[in-house]
């Protein structure tokens, strides 16, 4: 009997459309492993905050560059909620990732080359096998140019500030609405306007806005796209 045919999906998008959320779920539904590359980037700015390479806003990039094989990244074994923690040089950071002060510096730590050869390096590495889905921004373009399924994802701007307000006000982090607004809108530009990898469409990729979809829609429309291609 030929073993199942295990594909990779590729899912970009702008700032808070909802990308984990339906990887997450779709990886569940199918058995497939889950990369959450904005993860991985958001804990090289971790690393880079930690070890005082961000001062006044200006990256010490030479520095960053020279210690970027020291930073080790994994993806830790799930927990409660269903998320596997990134590991951060052994350090469970899944909470610190998602402050405000690393959303303020994530963007432009992402638009460093030698940042971006070394995690897509990783990154590739993981998809090997198949049976992977990632989010990102340059997943279907850069990352996995060959992916069986390529989505776009993109919803409203005020709807994906209000659901990241929402997600934040769970975990109790009180930041404003103003300034997730902001912050959605400026990483949207570094992202969409950087040299290296910028965020955009790959030509075969399915656009999905899912501003009135709710999860279990989004859900459903995927995972028919997922059985056409599987049979
Ligand atoms: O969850 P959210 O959509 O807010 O962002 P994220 O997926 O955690 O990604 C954080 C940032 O990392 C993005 O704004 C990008 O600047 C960068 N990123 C990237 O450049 N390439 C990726 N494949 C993933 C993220």
């Amino acid at each position: 009997m030929s073993p199942k045919k295990r594909i990779n999906i590729a899912i970009d998008g702008y700032s808070a459309c909802g990308k984990s959320t339906l990887a997450k779920a779709l990886a569940k539904k199918l058995d497939y492993v889950f990369i959450d590359s904005g993860a991985m980037y958001r804990g090289v700015t971790l690393f880079a905050l930690e070890n005082n390479l961000i001062a006044a806003d200006k990256i010490a990039v030479p520095r960053l560059i020279e210690l970027i094989d020291s930073i080790t990244l994994s993806f830790g074994p799930f927990d409660d909620n269903g998320n596997r923690p990134l590991i951060l040089n052994g350090k469970n950071v899944a909470e610190e990732i998602r402050s405000l002060t690393v959303s303020q510096h994530v963007s432009e730590i992402a638009s460093i080359k030698e940042v971006r050869v070394a995690l897509v390096k990783q990154q590739q590495q993981i998809g090997e096998e198949g049976g992977v889905i990632m989010d990102g921004r340059d997943i279907g373009t850069v990352v996995f140019p060959t992916a069986e399924l390529k989505l776009f994802l993109t919803a409203d701007s005020h709807i994906r500030t209000q659901r990241r307000f929402d997600e934040m006000q769970a975990k109790g982090d009180s930041t404003s609405f103003e300034a997730i607004q902001e912050n959605l809108a400026h990483r949207d530009h570094l992202d969409v306007t950087r040299t290296e990898s910028p965020l955009k469409q790959a030509a075969d990729a399915i656009v999905l806005d899912n501003s009135f979809l709710n999860q279990e829609e989004q859900l459903a429309f995927v995972l028919k796209l997922v059985d056409s291609l599987l049979k």
